[in-house]
């Protein structure tokens, strides 16, 4: 999938802000300071279309994004989010909930999970959580520039293993992805392109 147009559209401070009709959405979400806001502007090839920062919990909203006219790009607040109130944790851990178990058009929501570290309780725990409320998702590993091929390989098995341990079947799609190397983009955007276009996308 070639990335003509991608504009920013709106964001919502609640999932009921959002509107109920819309275009297909492909949602990102992952802890916070996993690479989101990153992998958004690698995809869409927009250098700030996403905002970046080194300080966890940069994006607090629901952001939309509109890609070439055909889809909405959704960048999700980053759960577990520590330096915050449990208030405010809350508060953003319902929201995501809510969208991703209630928005209709949500097509895939990729699970960005930091490919240096094995697997961590609260991932294991999302993706969990993701199977029983039937939420379609895929896996991508962020910053893999970020250490040896060796760890990233061990970590994703570890991963695999986590989850078969876990009761898990079927593991879901997984990418791996550098914002900086610009790994990943093309098997992300022909995912993507394939679940939008299922007869063309061959
Ligand atoms: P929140 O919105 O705060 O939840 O964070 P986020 O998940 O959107 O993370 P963001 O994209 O802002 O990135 C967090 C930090 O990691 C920034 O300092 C990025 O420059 C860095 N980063 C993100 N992706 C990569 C990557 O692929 N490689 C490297 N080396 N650094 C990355
Ligand atoms: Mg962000």
């Amino acid at each position: 999938m070639q990335i003509k147009s991608a504009t920013f559209v709106q964001s919502y401070p609640e999932f009921s802000s959002m509107p109920e009709k819309g275009l297909p959405e492909f949602a990102f979400i992952g802890r916070s300071n996993v690479g989101k806001s990153s992998l958004i502007n690698m995809l869409t090839e927009r250098k700030d279309l996403a905002k970046t920062s080194s300080k966890p919990g940069k994006t607090r909203l629901i952001n939309s994004f509109l890609i070439n006219g055909e889809w909405n790009l959704i960048d999700l607040p980053g759960y577990g989010f520590a330096q915050v109130s449990r208030k405010t944790r809350a508060r953003f851990g319902d929201m995501i909930q809510d969208y991703l178990k209630e928005r209709r058009q949500l097509h895939c929501a990729f699970v960005l999970i930091d490919s240096r570290i094995p697997p961590q309780a609260i991932d294991l725990e999302f993706l969990d959580w993701c199977a029983i409320s039937e939420v379609p998702i895929a896996i991508v590993l962020t910053k893999t520039d970020k250490s040896k091929n060796t760890q990233n390989q061990e970590n994703r098995e570890l991963l695999r293993a986590a989850l078969f341990k876990r009761g898990w079947e079927e593991l879901p799609e997984l990418f791996e992805s550098s914002a900086v190397k610009r790994n990943g983009r093309t098997e992300i955007l022909t995912y993507i392109d394939r679940i939008l276009n299922p007869r063309t996308g061959n």
